[in-house]
């Protein structure tokens, strides 16, 4: 079956063609007009902005994903479309053009949620990949553990209980006048810093719960950064980043291994924009090491934000009924 996927939740607007069957998970061209670089001049996602930017590029993308498939929309099986959480004048774009275009066409067209789309990126990368498995979304806006029991149905069991992994490492990149988002460069800087120069304190809440809370170090290393300047002392890059991230990374260490523990999975899937982290792969691999677990995570150009994961996971949607019409809607939340 030939998907159609398109995705414009947030700052990329993404149009992709797949080929989807039970044996197959082909991703046949996947196209993804960012617009980081309009959104860096504000140091954030100015949500107008995004709208707009959406609007310029959706019709352009979608000829580069079918001509660089070699197909045409008389070839299309199947529309999905990202319908929510993200901005919502974002999200419309998308929706109401696959909307257009499946009932011009009379193509069956399937919403996906955008976190189940980020956890189907890995059925991209590891085709042999099937449910139930536990699954760390961790991106710019989420950081949660879900239970994945089907293709189609996801329980979150814990979150962040403030900010996301991704807002926290973004601010921090900023106060350090980094490019935005911070989280690539601050991954970078980190490999060349000392983990243990810095004492911030942990995002891991309390021992007890998988919950995480990011606010009290986003803040921490504000205020470490902030009191460096006033006092006009040198600020170390690599080693504020190598520890911020060791603070992350140990925290993820720990609620995965409980998560591991508690649930009984052996299976484990990281997805995401924070997916893309090498210090948390790192981290993760080695806790399932030693819990002789499974662990997952989206090659690299399929952690951050794209219409492949959302082609992928629609193809299940589909299996499993969800057909919209033309009331589809979309939900910012
Ligand atoms: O999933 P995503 O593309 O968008 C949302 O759905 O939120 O995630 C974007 C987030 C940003 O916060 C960005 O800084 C972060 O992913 N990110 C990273 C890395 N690459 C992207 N964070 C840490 N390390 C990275 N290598
Ligand atoms: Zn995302």
């Amino acid at each position: 079956m030939l998907v159609l996927a398109f995705e414009s939740s947030c700052d990329e607007t993404a149009c992709a063609v797949l080929e989807m069957s039970e044996e197959k998970r082909i991703i046949k061209s996947n196209i993804i007009a960012s617009q980081v670089d309009i959104h860096a001049l504000y140091g954030g996602v100015v949500p107008e902005i995004a709208s707009r930017a959406h609007i310029e590029a959706i019709s352009k993308i979608t000829y580069e994903a079918l001509s660089t498939a070699n197909v045409t929309i008389k070839d299309i099986d199947l529309i999905a479309v990202t319908q929510g959480p993200g901005l919502i004048g974002a999200l419309l774009v998308a929706v109401n053009f696959a909307k257009s275009l499946a009932y011009a066409n009379n193509i069956p067209l399937v919403p996906v949620d955008h976190i189940k789309g980020h956890v189907a990126a890995n059925y991209l990368t590891h085709t042999e990949l099937k449910p139930p498995f536990l699954a760390l979304v961790v991106s710019g806006g989420h950081t949660s553990f879900f239970e994945v029991k089907s293709y189609t149905s996801l329980e979150e069991i814990a979150s962040t209980r403030d900010d996301a992994a991704g807002e926290c490492f973004d601010k921090i990149g900023r106060v350090m006048g980094l490019c935005y988002p911070g989280g690539s460069a601050m991954d970078k800087l980190a490999t060349n810093g000392d983990k243990l120069a810095i004492a911030f304190p942990s995002p891991a809440i309390s021992k007890d719960t998988l919950d995480f809370s990011f606010s009290g170090l986003k803040t921490a290393v504000v205020n470490y950064l902030n009191t460096k300047n006033q006092k006009g002392e040198e600020i170390c890059k690599e080693d504020v980043c190598a520890s911020a991230t060791y603070s992350i990374v140990e925290a993820i260490k720990s609620k995965v291994s409980l998560a591991l523990k508690q649930t009984g999975y052996k299976k484990i899937v990281l997805a995401g924009g924070v997916s893309a982290n090498s210090h948390i792969r790192k981290g993760i691999l080695e806790v399932c090491k030693k819990l002789k677990a499974e662990f997952y995570a989206p090659e690299l150009s399929l952690c951050g934000d794209n219409a492949a994961m959302i082609g992928a996971q629609g193809y299940y949607e589909y299996l499993n009924g969800a057909i919209a019409d033309v009331g589809l809607n979309a939900y910012p939340s």
